[in-house]
């Protein structure tokens, strides 16, 4: 004969209630609900004996029957007498339920060529657990106030004199804003200078995470061409002279690759003095270069104040770190301040006090020499990859990616799709413009993955492209 089967509920659960501060009755009350409301004890289920309960969780019997009354009175509970208490038939059901899937990729595959990726340096890892064991060991009092929402001196510094020996920017650490990467930075100082319905020019195309800040604080934003010197100013001009700024990748344009000539640079700077306006200069991947002399930051050829200067360790370390920084002019350094403060206290001081001496010894620069190293080897392991398959690429003389070209047979979003099933990851060029679908061609990263994976990867991808050719192309 079958037995009918009772759902057990686990009363040990709602023995916590001895630990919990408070009247003990209010206590059980809320415990027991919990347990109804996300369906643990289920309709029809009958509670223990009041006493029996009380017995358990070691408590007067009198509280326990207060909170039964309690959830009686509210519907959770029916008493039948002579039976006990029941869970009521029509409770409401407030199960955590697993948010909805996010739409796909938001986590990107770990594949050789994904942008902004970063390989584990062992040695520099091994300095940065020294330093925040150190720290760690004898925490400082500045761990355990609020601090200046700026970060702290010592990291300001820091970068300070990094950015004046490697970038040539004007700074006073005073001026200096640690921030959660780049992407804060610019969400900072894009707040800080431009009003909802306020223009901006952005370089088109673009960063695609800079455009959505734009956007999203309710910017008009003016998408300005590139050529081969960079952010086209006179078109800028002719589509909105009185915007009120300019987001751009002057050093290496993202993510064409392109470094602004010194004519255009000094035509920006000539119309962002006469506009009133802002330039948002984003050095991102500045630490990169292979070839040539380095270009200083636009930001130390400015004599009016009118740049911005925005820059991370996102590429020179990694992105988890999370940091970035801001050299604000004095004119909007107390407006982005009260912003940073308002959302987002100060940074990290764990962080911060570790990066400030990998800087301060020495170590930051010898890390970027090392990844600069192994950069360049990937790059060219990639640039030899491709060669053999139908994408045209060149080897960049600065930054972490590269623009790879399509023959006019294959089509964008197909050549990603194979690249992909053999082993490298690339971004679809046209997703990055701004204003319209324009050029087409695959956006590749070389960090992260060592030599030999570039290598095999590209090789992989360009046998399987070179396959989709037409038998005209293939011959
Ligand atoms: C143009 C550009 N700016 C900034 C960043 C860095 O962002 P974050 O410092 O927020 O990681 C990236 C990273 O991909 C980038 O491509």
């Amino acid at each position: 004969m079958e037995r009918k089967r009772t759902i057990l509920p686990d009363w040990s659960t709602l023995m916590p209630v001895r630990a919990e501060p408070g009247p003990r009755g209010a206590a059980l009350y809320a415990a027991l609900r919990r347990m109804i409301e996300d369906g643990r004890v289920p309709p029809g289920a009958k509670l223990p004996p009041s006493r029996v309960l009380a017995a358990q969780a070691g408590m007067a019997r009198n509280a326990v029957v207060a909170a039964f009354e309690r959830l009686a009175a509210e519907g959770y509970v029916v008493a039948r007498v002579g039976a006990g208490s029941f869970v009521a038939p029509d409770v409401p059901r407030l199960a955590p339920r697993a948010p909805r899937p996010l739409p796909a990729p938001v986590l990107l595959p770990a594949l050789p060529g994904r942008l902004g990726s970063a390989m584990a340096d062992p040695r520099s890892f091994d300095v940065l657990r020294r330093l925040l064991a150190r720290d760690l060991a004898r925490p400082s009092a500045a761990h355990l106030h609020y601090g200046d929402p700026r970060g702290a001196p010592a990291l300001r510094e820091a970068i300070a004199g990094y950015l004046r020996s490697t970038r040539a920017v004007r700074v006073h650490p005073d001026q200096v804003m640690v921030t959660s990467g780049a992407q804060q930075a610019i969400d900072i100082v894009v707040r800080a200078v431009l009003a909802p319905g306020d223009a901006a020019w952005i370089e088109d195309p673009a960063y695609p995470m800079a455009a959505a800040l734009l956007r999203g604080a309710g910017q008009r934003i003016v998408p300005v061409r590139v050529d081969a010197e960079g952010l086209d100013v006179a078109a800028g001009r002719r589509a909105a002279p009185r915007a009120r700024a300019a987001y751009a990748t002057p050093s290496h344009q993202f993510p064409l690759g392109v470094a602004m000539t010194m004519r255009r640079r000094l035509e920006l700077l000539a119309w962002a003095r006469e506009a009133g306006a802002w330039v948002i200069e984003d050095d991102y991947d500045s630490e990169f270069r292979y070839a040539g002399p380095p270009l200083a930051a636009l930001q130390g050829i400015d004599d009016a104040g009118r740049v911005v200067y925005v820059g991370t360790f996102s590429k020179s370390l990694f992105p988890g770190l999370r940091v970035g920084y801001a050299v604000l002019p004095e004119a909007i350094l107390g407006k982005a301040i009260a912003l940073r403060e308002r959302t987002d206290r100060q940074p990290s001081t764990i962080a911060d006090g570790a990066l400030a001496a990998f800087i301060a010894e020495g170590h930051l620069a010898a890390h970027v020499r090392r990844a600069r190293k192994r950069a360049r080897a990937a790059r060219d392991a990639l640039v030899a990859g491709l060669a053999q398959g139908p994408l045209v690429a060149q080897a960049p003389n600065q930054g972490l990616h590269l623009v790879a070209s399509l023959p006019g047979w294959l089509d964008e979003a197909r050549a990603i799709e194979v690249a992909a099933q053999a082993g490298l990851f690339a971004r679809p060029l046209s997703a990055m413009h701004v204003a319209r679908r324009g050029r087409t061609g695959l956006v590749i990263g070389f960090s992260g993955f060592p030599p030999e994976a570039f290598a095999k990867a590209a090789r992989e991808a360009s046998a399987r492209l070179a396959r989709l050719a037409p038998r005209l192309a293939r011959r």
